[in-house]
């Protein structure tokens, strides 16, 4: 088989990439190694930002998300029983757009289907060749058969645990990392939302989130060690730790059946160069941050909108300057995202190993954020997205 861009991963990055190339006119196939249920039924993330919201509206596939999301217009941080509203639309003239993750991916697959476009699903033992030269290819098994897909350009789109970033040879590449000493435990709860925007809690006993699905859907989230035995957590258990965290008078947080609940360790990880060669890694294949600041969906998103300029240049004009630069220019957003991710995650966990000061502090900086109008503006500007391509 032969294609224009091959293209490793149908989650979030893979999908938007192999829609946008279709709509310059360049052909993809996208592999997954997974089958189509279980990547339509993935839980992840569930904020977007304003220019990926606008990104998918003006690109075609926003239709359910009009209907189905939900725009936030702020958010509350919460702690010592008192609340600050981070008004982004008062702030920055924007809002964020709280919609499933794993309904973008669906959107994203119906409308490939719908426009022709070849995902391969169950596509396993995927192998990457001649990366660093001008016919690269793509080596996988699928139905008991070995295959191969001959393109120009490899996307590498197959998340943090994929295998196109260890096709860059160690020597050839950098890792930048921090590992936090804890995690979350996430549920789904069919729970009416207890509140009507997200609440960012920060508590002696822990970090909690609350967040949403969907009028009826409550999605949660609690600070645990970063190994902590699911199987430790009763649904009671779960629901009088999140009322301890999120407390504050005259609130009341409605419970129901949790229907998943699960815990995520937490990293901040960048790998650099973003390229080698014919592959270009894209989005968690690439870069991995903490969800303290709901950027990870939107990273890939950016991602991908800058290798689809830089990919309809070339294919066009044989002009690859852009190309040349795609991961610096990528780099320039990652890193700010980093950042902030960084700094919500500082902010608003409990550190075991924190001296008094170091709380004292941690607070100051909450109550520097609450009496500053700038810096719930730098907040703001954050939170709702810098512009996707810097
Ligand atoms: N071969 C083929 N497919 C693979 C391989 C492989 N060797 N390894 C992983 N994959 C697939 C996974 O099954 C998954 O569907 O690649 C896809 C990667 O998708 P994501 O992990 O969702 O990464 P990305 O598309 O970059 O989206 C980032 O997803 O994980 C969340 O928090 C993250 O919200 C962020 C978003
Ligand atoms: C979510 O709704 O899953 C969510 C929201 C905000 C975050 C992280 C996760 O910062």
């Amino acid at each position: 088989m032969r294609t224009q861009v091959g293209i490793v991963g149908a989650g979030p990055a893979g999908l938007l990439l192999s829609h946008l190339l279709h709509l310059n006119g360049i052909e993809s196939v996208v592999l997954e190694a997974r089958s189509r249920a279980y990547v339509e039924g993935r839980i992840r993330a569930g904020v977007l930002e304003h220019p990926v919201e606008q990104l998918l509206n003006d690109t075609g596939v926003g239709d359910r998300m009009r209907a189905e999301g939900l725009p936030h217009e702020g958010v509350i941080l919460r702690t010592e029983g008192r609340d600050h509203r981070i008004d982004f639309k008062g702030l920055t003239g924007k809002h964020v757009m709280v919609y499933s993750q794993h309904k973008i991916v669906q959107d994203l697959i119906a409308a490939r289907l719908a426009a022709g476009g070849n995902i391969q699903f169950e596509a396993t033992g995927v192998s990457l060749q001649g990366v660093r030269t001008d016919t690269p290819y793509i080596l996988y098994e699928q139905g008991g058969r070995q295959h191969r897909l001959d393109c120009a350009i490899i996307a590498g789109c197959d998340g943090f645990h994929g295998i196109s970033r260890e096709t860059i040879p160690a020597p050839a590449r950098q890792s930048f990392e921090r590992e936090y000493p804890f995690g979350w435990l996430g549920i789904l709860a069919d729970a009416a939302p207890s509140s009507e925007e997200l609440v960012y809690a920060s508590h002696d006993r822990g970090f909690a989130l609350l967040s949403m699905r969907s009028p009826t859907v409550s999605r949660l989230y609690l600070q645990c060690a970063p190994d902590e035995d699911i199987a430790n957590w009763s649904d009671d258990r779960i629901w009088g730790e999140l009322r301890t965290r999120l407390a504050r008078d005259g609130f009341v947080l409605s419970d129901g059946p949790i229907t998943q609940k699960s815990v995520t360790p937490m990293r901040s990880f960048v790998v650099e160069p973003m390229q080698y060669g014919r592959l270009f890694l894209v989005g968690d294949a690439a870069h991995i941050v903490p969800p303290t600041g709901a950027k990870g969906l939107n990273l890939a998103a950016a991602d991908v909108a800058v290798l689809t300029r830089a990919l309809a240049v070339w294919f066009r004009s044989g002009v690859a300057d852009l190309l040349d630069t795609y991961g610096e220019t990528c780099l320039r957003r990652v890193w700010k995202a980093q950042r902030f991710s960084w700094w919500m995650t500082s902010l608003l966990h409990r550190f075991s190993d924190h001296s008094p000061f170091e709380r004292r502090v941690q607070r100051a900086e909450l109550d520097a954020i609450f009496g500053s109008v700038a810096a719930s503006t730098t907040l703001a500007e954050n939170y709702v997205g810098l512009p996707l391509i810097l």
